[in-house]
């Protein structure tokens, strides 16, 4: 399947599924994940924050499992799109040690076969895509598990697809934009998942390196860094917002692109658009995916490769 027809499947990866998880029996929910299957975790923890859920969620990256993971109150979800990441299987392993509950996403390979293994609940996407572009499809999957209405994942499907002109068309504007500069995104947090995955999608399709910052943390630190013009002439800045930011943060939003402008930059400014929170992030994030799209065919590069991921994973498998 080429990355354009990857791309296009999105909203059809997003299916909804009855599942009958008790979430009332955990006292946190830690999203184990890395890169691509990494980003799932961000996004689950900014939709369960959003709809009030007081149930702690964290999302940890890396080995083993921070400290407070221990016995079946902690649950441990484990997303590899290969099954095959070692810091993920370095997660799993550790919660299995802790007596923790875990339940494991994967289309495949060892994190299957030891969730199996060990009567782990083990959830399944379909092989054939780079993990990056099966976001649609580990993410219902844990949407649905943390208890995501059918309307409200089917309403964010169908603003996608109704979307789908207008969301590539932005993306594609943004390429442009974006090609020849350093790429610098302001969010919010309710969009600092969607910052993530635009830095990441960019890194990844577009060979490109790419930063963010979020607020209010960055009127504390990054905003001095503009003062340099030498600098920030070769960044492009865009800066996301979601309108049910917290108003000051709101405030703060209106206050940097006043920054930038008086700077003489030109910020892209952009907002998801949907009925729900939920709508607003998906529509985001795909903008991000088809800007970094179409800022790799702009540089000349295939979108798919990461060459470099694979040569580290390779290196690691060595021992
Ligand atoms: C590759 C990609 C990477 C991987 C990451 C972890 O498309 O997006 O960021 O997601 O290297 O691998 P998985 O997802 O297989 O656990």
């Amino acid at each position: 399947m080429s990355p354009e027809e990857m791309l296009k499947s999105f909203p059809d990866q997003l299916q909804w599924e009855k599942t009958d998880i008790d979430r009332s029996l955990y006292r946190t929910i830690t999203f184990c994940g890395m890169g691509g299957s990494g980003i799932v975790g961000d996004i689950a923890k900014s939709w369960l924050e959003h709809r009030g859920c007081n149930v702690v969620a964290m999302s940890h990256r890396g080995y083993g499992l921070p400290n407070y993971v221990k016995g079946e109150e902690h649950l441990v979800i484990c997303t590899s799109y290969s099954g095959n990441t070692e810091e993920t299987i370095s997660n799993f392993e550790a919660a299995m040690e802790r007596d923790a509950t875990v339940i494991c996403i994967s289309s495949g390979g060892k994190l299957e076969e030891l969730a199996k293994k060990s009567g782990v609940l083990h959830l399944k996407v379909p092989s054939g895509f780079a993990p990056r572009y099966a976001l649609g499809y580990m993410l219902s999957k844990i949407l649905t598990l943390l208890g995501v209405e059918k309307d409200e994942l089917e309403d964010a499907k169908e603003n996608l697809k109704t979307s789908y002109d207008e969301i590539k068309k932005k993306g594609e504007e943004i390429a442009s934009k974006l090609y020849g500069y350093i790429p610098i995104i302001y969010a919010t947090p309710l969009t600092e998942a969607c910052a993530f995955r635009w830095k990441t999608q960019i890194n990844e399709n577009s060979k490109t390196q790419a930063y963010f910052a979020t607020l209010p943390e960055m009127h504390h630190n990054e905003v001095v860094g503009l003062d340099n013009a030498e600098i920030r002439s070769k960044c492009a800045f865009v800066v996301m917002f979601d309108p049910k930011d917290h108003e000051r943060v709101r405030r703060r939003v209106d206050i940097t692109i006043r920054l930038l402008k008086d700077l003489g930059i030109v910020p892209v400014v952009i907002g998801g658009d949907g009925n729900s929170y939920l709508a607003r992030l998906l529509y985001l994030i795909h903008v991000g995916d088809w800007a970094s799209y179409y800022l790799a065919g702009k540089y000349g590069f295939e979108p798919l490769p990461v060459k470099v991921i694979d040569w580290i994973k390779e290196e690691l498998s060595k021992g």
